[in-house]
């Protein structure tokens, strides 16, 4: 028989034994090894009959699945990972099983579902009901469309669009930011508008954020010419804030778009001791933030948020006789790079339904206090020592007199212990480590067993 009518026949069974399989590996989440580095699987061709399902799960768990990493669980703290949350998870199978397009509003209500999310957003982050939103792939895309929106609103300035006209139409652009995220650069390569544009400024001493004052040096320095501005709320390193206040107060001054990188950052405003920290986000005119890190749905998950949706339907507007024209209530179509797409917003709507924003508040304030535990430990301990004071979520240390060698060494002996991921960096000149916290899973136990197998790694 035909492998495809077989399994119409038998969806009850392979959905049933997805779940068996989804059960054991979130029940082994905890004992496998948290990261790997496994030589790539020998490739196989493509069956001409299909192999059928039983098969193919066969051959995903002889020859993928052994080498995936432990990324979902509570000792992956590489890079800035979340996890997913039963209901963000239930949530995402969902996403599939219906399988909405949400770019229109024709035939489904799958779109307000996203504006509604949108909307539990905006109260999650104290944003006003002003901003619009919308989802895209991650943090790099939700930067990409902020910055496209600056390039517009720079052409504006001058009486004209980019986006009908081209970058031709206007002079070169300049972008000014402090520590700006490597995802902004790739996006002003993708843009037009250049990695070279970008001008680094000058950061306070031993941090990240932007020194204010040398920014508006540079702001004055651009006699009038309007530029963007690219703010960071949550660096990688040392999860530093840019005082969004008086970044924004400039404004008054300097003409220019305010752009937030708050992608992890924001979270922030959930805790009352953190919450400071992004005062004026409100002020900006665009804002990234992920959802597939400390919102903890599954990947790939992010918001750009606007108040200038008629600059997004400039830039993004998709008309053709059978989509229909942008209205005023432009459908998402209009609004964000991609045309088609599935229904992203779901498993967060599912996530901030079940959890409301004291189970969010309670995952971001853990993580917070798990990561000063950690870094108690590192401090008080001769072996290791903080490059920064652990301001949030993210621990920046180095091995005592550690340099780029022995940084290496270190975190690959971590990774082939298979307790605990961690990921290299850079700070301040100085070769070092961060342990990155952001999995609802995590507990203080986790901080012990990473806390030895640093202790026997460095030993
Ligand atoms: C501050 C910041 N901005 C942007 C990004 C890019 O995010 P994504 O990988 O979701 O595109 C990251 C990822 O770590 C980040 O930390």
């Amino acid at each position: 028989m035909f492998t495809l009518t077989e399994d119409q026949q038998n969806l009850a069974t392979i959905l049933e034994t997805t779940l068996q399989e989804a059960l054991a590996v979130l029940g082994s989440l905890e004992n496998r090894a948290v990261a790997k580095a496994p030589p790539a699987p020998t490739p196989i061709g493509l069956s001409a009959s299909g192999l059928g399902f039983a098969a193919t799960l066969q051959d995903f768990n002889t020859r993928f699945a052994p080498g995936f990493s432990g990324s979902a669980g509570p000792r992956y703290l590489g890079f800035v990972t979340g996890g997913t949350t039963p209901a963000a998870l239930a949530g995402d199978w969902l996403t599939s099983v219906y399988d909405q397009n949400p770019t229109s509003s024709l035939d489904s209500s799958a779109p307000d579902l996203e504006r509604e999310t949108i909307g539990l957003l905006r109260q999650l982050f104290g944003l006003p009901n002003d901003f619009f939103g919308s989802f895209v792939s991650g943090a790099t895309m939700a930067n990409f469309v902020g910055l496209a929106l600056g390039r517009e609103w720079l052409a504006e300035q001058q009486g004209v669009s980019v986006a009908e006209d081209g970058l031709g139409a206007i002079p070169a652009i300049t972008v000014l930011s402090g520590s700006a995220h490597s995802s902004s650069y790739k996006a002003l390569s993708m843009l037009g508008i250049g990695r070279k544009a970008l001008k680094t400024i000058a950061k306070l001493p031993q941090r990240e954020a932007v020194d204010v004052i040398a920014l508006e040096a540079a702001l004055n320095a651009q006699n009038g010419v309007p530029c963007i501005v690219i703010a960071n709320s949550g660096t990688v390193n040392t999860v530093d804030f840019d005082d969004l206040e008086a970044i924004a107060a400039l404004r008054q001054r300097y003409p220019f778009w305010l752009h937030v990188d708050a992608a992890f950052g924001a979270f922030a405003y959930l805790s009352q001791a953190h919450r400071h920290l992004v005062a004026g986000l409100a002020q900006a005119d665009s804002i990234c933030i992920d959802a597939h890190k400390w919102l903890n749905v599954p990947y790939d998950s992010a918001m750009q948020f606007t108040k200038r949706r008629d600059l997004q339907v400039r830039v993004f507007g998709n008309s053709a006789a059978y989509l229909g024209l942008p209205t005023e209530n432009p459908d998402f179509v209009h609004l964000t790079p991609e045309n088609s797409r599935r229904l992203r917003a779901l498993s967060t709507w599912f996530a901030l339904q079940s959890y409301g924003s004291a189970g969010h508040c309670e995952i971001v304030e853990k993580n917070c206090a798990l990561a000063q535990l950690l870094g108690q430990k590192i401090a008080s301990n001769g072996r290791f020592e903080l490059l920064a004071p652990v301001r949030m979520n993210v621990v920046c240390f180095a091995p005592t007199n550690g340099n780029q060698a022995s940084v290496t060494a270190l975190i690959e002996r971590l990774r082939d212990d298979g307790q605990v991921f961690l990921t290299p960096t850079l700070l301040f000149g100085r070769p070092g480590i961060r342990a990155a916290f952001s999995n609802w899973r995590t507990t203080a136990a986790d901080v012990e067993v990473i806390w030895q197998a640093l202790v026997s790694a460095i030993a």
